[in-house]
């Protein structure tokens, strides 16, 4: 927790205090730790002069920003327009049946985070999702099935491997 306060104190310098900041250092404090924590949120009131509630209240108005640590493994789903005419809505709902969590929100065991986003520019391979880095076009209800058990098999492989 101290290791976030400096973090956190370390972006704040390069802000003034100015309520007009607060979304920069929302996006600031979310590209570099990864996600507003309510630690997070209670140095940016602190920091601005504004209360915690107006920091939620900017800050869960955009999707962009996160409240909970990201997993070990990233999930973006695009539902920008082409993708969501080729049913990403439905591979949305896959991985939501399977992990059992929310976009934003991370599976327990910290393995994956699920996010969605609006086109990434490649509208030709939609529907796409992002997994970690890696593009993955013209998903299937299918492909999510595969996807996750591909990951958790290989996740249980090392956990086996550690003992
Ligand atoms: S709408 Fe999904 S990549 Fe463009």
């Amino acid at each position: 927790m101290k290791n976030l306060k400096k973090k956190i104190t370390k972006i704040f310098k390069e802000f003034t205090v100015d309520e007009e900041n607060l979304i920069p250092i929302l996006q600031k404090i979310q590209a570099e730790i990864g996600y507003i924590s309510k630690q997070g949120v209670e140095e940016i009131a602190n920091f601005l002069r504004i209360t915690e509630g107006q920091v939620y209240g900017v800050a869960s108005f955009y999707s962009q920003f996160r409240f909970t640590a990201p997993g070990r493994h990233s999930i973006k789903v695009c539902l920008g327009t082409a993708c969501h005419v080729r049913g990403s809505q439905n591979i949305l709902e896959e991985f939501k049946r399977w992990l059992l969590i929310e976009p934003g929100e991370t599976t327990e065991d910290k393995m994956f985070s699920l996010e969605t986003v609006n086109c990434v520019g490649a509208c030709a391979l939609g529907p796409i999702v992002i997994f970690d880095n890696e593009y993955h076009g013209h998903m299937r209800i299918k492909s999510v099935d595969e996807l996750i058990q591909k990951y958790r098999t290989e996740y249980e492989t090392e956990r086996e491997v550690d003992k």
